[in-house]
C-alpha cells in the first residue's frame, strides 16, 4: 500500500497534536492535585489583573519561547480558551510575556514573549520555562487573552506550593496553574474563561 499522509500524521504534525494535550491531561491525572475551578456554565470569568510594567506590543507569533542555552524549568502549558457557558472559542489571541530563570523581563527584545490563536478545539499551547521570581513578585506568567471580536482580558498565571504566594498582594489563587512532572518537563494546565 502506498504510504499517503494519513490523518495521524497530519494531526501529529499540528502544532496542537492531539497527543500532547493528553499528555499532560495523564500527567495531571496521576498527580494528587487539588481541584481548581472549572468552567460551569454561569460560572465567573477568569479573573482580570494588572498588565504591569512590562508588556509590549507586537510580540512573535509562536508557541515555542524556549531558545537554546536558555535556563530554567521547561514547562509545557496548555489548556482552552472558553465561553462562560464553556463554549471552546477557536481563533483567540492569547499574548503571553514572563521574566526569565533570574526574575529579568526582557524589555529590548521579544525574549519569553510571544502570541498565538487558540486553534479550531479552542486550545492554545506553549512551552516555556518557569519564570523566576523578583522583588516584590512571586513566579508568574502574564497574558493577554483576547477573543474574536471580543474584549481583552489581561491577567496573570501563578505555580503551587510557592512561598512568595503567600507575600505576593496580587497573588490570586483562582490563576493557579495545575502542574505535573511529565518526564524533565512540568505540565501546566489552565483553562482561560472569557466574558
Ligand atoms: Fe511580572
Amino acid at each position: 500500500m502506498i504510504d499517503t499522509p494519513t490523518r495521524r500524521t497530519v494531526l501529529g504534525a499540528g502544532i496542537f497534536a492531539a497527543g500532547s494535550l493528553l499528555t499532560i491531561e495523564a500527567a495531571l491525572a496521576e498527580a494528587p492535585l487539588a481541584l481548581t475551578p472549572q468552567c460551569h456554565d454561569g460560572g465567573a470569568a477568569t479573573l482580570a489583573q494588572t498588565e504591569g510594567p512590562y508588556f509590549k506590543p507586537s510580540s512573535p507569533e509562536r508557541i515555542e519561547l524556549i531558545e537554546e542555552g536558555m535556563a530554567g524549568q521547561p514547562i509545557e502549558l496548555a489548556g482552552f480558551v472558553l465561553t462562560r457557558t464553556c463554549k471552546p472559542l477557536a481563533g483567540a489571541l492569547l499574548d503571553f510575556w514572563q521574566a526569565d530563570d533570574q526574575g529579568r523581563y526582557d524589555n529590548s527584545g521579544f525574549r519569553l514573549r510571544g502570541h498565538q490563536f487558540s486553534d479550531a478545539e479552542g486550545r492554545y499551547r506553549l512551552r516555556s520555562v518557569v519564570p523566576g521570581s523578583y522583588v516584590g513578585r512571586t513566579r508568574h506568567i502574564h497574558v493577554k487573552v483576547q477573543p474574536r471580536g471580543g474584549r481583552v482580558l489581561t491577567t496573570q498565571l501563578y505555580f503551587p506550593g510557592e512561598s512568595l504566594n503567600r507575600t505576593d498582594g496580587l497573588f490570586r489563587k483562582e490563576l493557579l496553574v495545575r502542574t505535573a512532572k511529565n518526564a524533565g518537563w512540568l505540565a501546566g494546565r489552565f483553562d482561560f474563561v472569557v466574558a
